[in-house]
């Protein structure tokens, strides 16, 4: 598994020291952040060094060893160590279920593992953390292979944010479709939804297509209607943050309003999203907590004023897309068709550990 290939890697492990490449200054810069215990880790989460569904999950899994790594003390004080630190790091930003996934399957682990010492249990934190890392490529890879079935040859497909290497292991989830195609020798073409206020694809999406030479353009957000009602975009695949067991997927701000276009334009609207993106506890999109940014991300760019000092803002990062838009969701177990509610419930082998009651 550790020998597949990925176009980006924007997570590397080194040393006991977590390097994060910084997603906040792309594409000018390819700096990196060394991040060395836990509160190194929130912050990169919190300001975005390191943003994506998957990766945040991978991120916080290192944390949480970062978090314990150091601990002297009883095994039951280690047990609750862990604990707080799983609970500090799940506060760093709280739509993205990947996060409290890669967290609770380590709790999970060491629970298993109660008996053995504080040192063993160091271990296996560190050990399970690696193991998400490199589960996430492997999934990433078989959604490519998925979602390369469900376009045909010189389709033009749309994205919204970015769902590519950078915000997972290094091969994406939306944009491991067109990695895969790309291999496949597939011909295609993508426009990129530019996805303000922190420009996603501008920056992000933008950069990795093009790295990548995959033939793209990238639009303004507002762009998507006129494209669509031109007949020049037949496929729209974006990611998840979240995935309600009825279908209802959050998703950066701005997708719902691109399903609902493609929706009217008689478009097919895909997710693509591994299995630890859904929520067994989240029965339909209101159980979706969504969160709420900084105004200064609405109110400036690069540090510069746009909007009037004082003005009132309103900045949510996600919004949710109801299931009735979505054709399918892509995950690494192959696309899931509606009614989701069925489907979903085909792949709850794989979920189970959602199912998890976790007991220390
Ligand atoms: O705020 P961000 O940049 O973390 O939001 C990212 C998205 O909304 C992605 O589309 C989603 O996490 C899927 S990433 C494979």
């Amino acid at each position: 598994m550790k020998n597949l290939k990925v176009p980006f890697s924007p997570i590397r492990f080194v040393g006991d020291t977590l390097y994060l490449l910084d997603q906040r200054k792309l594409p000018v810069h390819e700096k990196w952040v060394p991040c060395r215990s836990s509160r190194d880790v929130w912050k990169a989460i919190r300001n975005m060094v390191v943003r994506g569904a998957p990766a945040i999950g991978i991120t916080a899994g290192y944390g949480l060893y970062l978090g314990v790594r150091s601990f002297r003390g009883t095994r039951k004080n280690f047990m609750k160590k862990l604990f707080q630190e799983g609970r500090y790091l799940d506060s760093a930003r709280p739509t993205a279920r990947n996060l409290a996934y890669a967290v609770e399957r380590i709790l999970q682990q060491i629970a298993l593992h109660r008996d053995k010492s504080v040192e063993h249990l160091k271990k296996i934190t560190l050990t399970e953390a690696k193991a998400i890392h490199n589960e996430d490529i492997l999934i990433c890879r078989n959604i490519g292979k998925h979602g390369a079935k469900l376009f045909k040859r010189g389709s033009r497909i749309l994205t919204h944010c970015n769902a590519g290497g950078l915000a997972t292991s290094g091969y994406g989830t939306a944009l491991a479709v067109f990695y895969a195609m790309k291999e496949k020798k597939i011909p295609f073409f993508v426009y990129a939804d530019e996805t303000r206020p922190l420009l996603q694809g501008a920056r992000l999406t933008a950069w990795e297509l093009f790295k990548s030479k995959i033939p793209s353009t990238l639009i303004c957000d507002n762009m998507a209607a006129s494209l669509m009602r031109a007949g020049k975009i037949d496929g729209v695949v974006v990611g998840a943050d979240r995935i309600a067991m009825n279908g209802d997927t959050a998703n950066k701000i701005g997708t719902y309003g691109v399903a609902v276009l493609a929706h009217v334009h008689k478009i097919p609207f895909y997710i693509a999203a591994p299995s630890t993106t859904f929520d067994l506890k989240a029965r339909t999109g209101k159980d979706i907590p969504i969160e709420e940014r900084p105004h200064h991300e609405v109110s400036h760019m690069h540090g510069k004023q746009l909007a009037p000092k004082g003005m009132k803002i309103f900045n949510p990062s996600f919004d949710v897309t109801p299931h009735q838009y979505i054709s399918g969701i892509i995950t690494e177990a192959g696309v899931l068709k509606p009614p989701f509610k069925r489907s979903i419930k085909k792949i709850q082998k794989i979920l189970k550990w959602n199912l998890l009651k976790i007991r220390v």
